[in-house]
């Protein structure tokens, strides 16, 4: 059979992946440095919310195979995978799950530490929406997920090792170059996701991202002047 170069990932989908691999591990090492790092925690935290924000929209609006309708498939898809009857391009059906839970979980990860505080000097920059208790408890998930974090990503991590290594299927070389040999009948590249698709996507994203920074919190009110008799 011959094989044919596909083009599975286009650029927005691959600078996304890499973009969030590079700033999901600086959140976490500036968290760890601490102190006046933290303030960059926040930042970095701000630009994975557009970061996400971009991927959920480019799911809708992307090109063929960036699409949720593409890859987010039923039991009956897994189950096929599993039984080694799924033939198909992209994420397959079981690595799917593991798509929604990454971008889950970060997504997650993302809404309680723009809540959060440190209880020393830094907060989340919507800490003044909610009150101490709430944000306490929103720390307290923000803080805990972290596990989950390292769970996923390290599940993620040896699974795409295992494809490599054992599939002899190399599939990060395509989340670089966009391409992949494929010797199946009637796949074809992917289309979609033009200019137009990228502008809305990036316009919302960066909205969203706009709001997450605190813009839209009140200032708070001026400190009352005391008397001084
Ligand atoms: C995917 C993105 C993020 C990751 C992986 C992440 C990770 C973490 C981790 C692991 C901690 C716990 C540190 C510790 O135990 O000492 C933490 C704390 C914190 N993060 Fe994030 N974070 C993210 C996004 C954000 C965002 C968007 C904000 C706010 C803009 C934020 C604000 C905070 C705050 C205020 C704390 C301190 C909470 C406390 O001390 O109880 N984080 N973050
Ligand atoms: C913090 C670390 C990482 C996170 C949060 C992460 C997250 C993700 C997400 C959300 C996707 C889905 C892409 C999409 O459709 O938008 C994905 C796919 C992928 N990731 Fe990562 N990733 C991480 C690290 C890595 C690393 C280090 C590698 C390479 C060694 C890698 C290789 C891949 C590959 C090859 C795919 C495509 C899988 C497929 O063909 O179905 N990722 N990753």
């Amino acid at each position: 059979m011959s094989t044919k170069k596909v083009r599975i990932w286009d650029l927005p989908t691959r600078i996304f992946h890499w973009a969030l691999f590079l700033l999901v591990t600086a959140a976490i090492v500036s968290v760890k440095i601490g102190g006046n790092a933290m303030v960059w925690h926040g930042r970095i935290g701000v630009a994975i919310v557009g970061l996400l924000v971009f991927r959920i929209v480019w799911g809708l609006v992307g090109s063929t195979y960036a699409r949720f309708a593409h890859f987010v498939r039923g039991p009956g898809a897994i189950r096929a995978y599993l039984q080694g009857r799924w033939r198909g391009v992209g994420h397959n059906p079981l690595g799917a799950l593991s798509v929604l839970a990454l971008l889950g979980l970060l997504a997650f990860q993302v809404s309680t530490g723009l809540f959060s505080n440190d209880d020393i000097a830094f907060n989340g920059p919507l800490y003044p929406l909610v009150d101490k208790d709430t944000s306490d408890w929103l720390s307290g998930l923000h803080n805990q997920a972290e596990w989950f974090i390292y769970g996923l990503v390290g599940l993620h991590i040896a699974a795409i090792l295992y494809y490599v290594r054992f599939k002899k299927d190399d599939i990060v070389k395509p989340m670089i170059t966009g391409e992949k040999a494929i010797n199946e009948p009637g796949v074809e590249s992917a289309r979609g996701g033009g200019v137009l698709a990228f502008v809305l996507a990036l316009a919302i994203a960066a909205g969203v991202a706009w709001a997450a920074s605190g813009a839209i919190v009140p200032p708070p009110p001026p400190p009352v002047e005391t008397p001084s008799w």
